[in-house]
């Protein structure tokens, strides 16, 4: 089999819980700083969801960003992903912040307003992407964002391509192509 045809295979895989910790760990502040990767999006006061927020590596930064004044709601399909999340926001003082929610493969379910939508390391491994995109598209407010995120080692260049079309058939534009490490990225936006 080849390498392209084994990435497609592996394309629709749920990340189980246990793989997370090959990712989420202290190495990969060298190459992903949730802070400073986050900031030009979110500002105190600012409201945002974390799509797939697994256990939580970017919540924690968005939650810092948003303030006392602020909202995050962290959004999962397994609860393993969210338990270890609110230990860790416990730990971290922010846990007020943070609403938890576990979500259907078919759907998100919550509910909006927000400002900022992020979806990293995740949108391959949702089936239908029309009605994901859809489901954003719906729960930001106008002028809202929508930082899409893939990893390069998973997700071909084609692949984001068609991504990125789905993207904006739900009503998105693209805005920008930030540079982040080991990964293809499009900040879209809700005018
Ligand atoms: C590879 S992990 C990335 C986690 C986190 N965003 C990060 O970068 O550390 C993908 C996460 O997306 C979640 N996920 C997959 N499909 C989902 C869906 N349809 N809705 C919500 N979460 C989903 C998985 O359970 C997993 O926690």
């Amino acid at each position: 089999m080849g390498l392209i045809e084994k990435l497609q295979r592996t394309n629709n895989m749920i990340c189980p819980w246990w793989m997370c910790y090959s990712f989420d760990n202290p190495l990969r502040r060298i190459f992903h700083k949730p802070e400073s990767l986050l900031d030009p999006y979110l500002k105190p006061g600012m409201s945002a969801v974390d799509i797939g927020c697994g256990m939580g590596y970017f919540t924690l930064g968005l939650a810092k960003l948003a303030g006392p004044e602020g909202r995050v709601i962290a959004v999962d399909l397994q609860q393993q992903m969210l338990d270890a999340l609110e230990r860790r926001a416990r730990g971290a003082g922010v846990a007020d912040r943070i609403a938890l929610h576990r979500c259907r493969k078919e759907s998100l379910g919550v509910e909006g307003p927000v400002d900022f939508a992020l979806a990293f390391w995740m949108t391959h491994e949702v089936p239908d992407k029309p009605r994901f995109f859809r489901e954003i598209f719906a729960l930001l407010k106008t002028g809202g964002r929508l930082l899409l995120v893939e990893p390069k080692f998973h997700v071909t260049l084609r692949s984001f391509e068609r991504t990125l079309a789905v993207c904006r058939e739900a009503g998105f534009r693209a805005l920008e192509e930030p540079a982040i490490a080991l990964s293809r990225a499009a900040l879209m936006g809700k005018e």
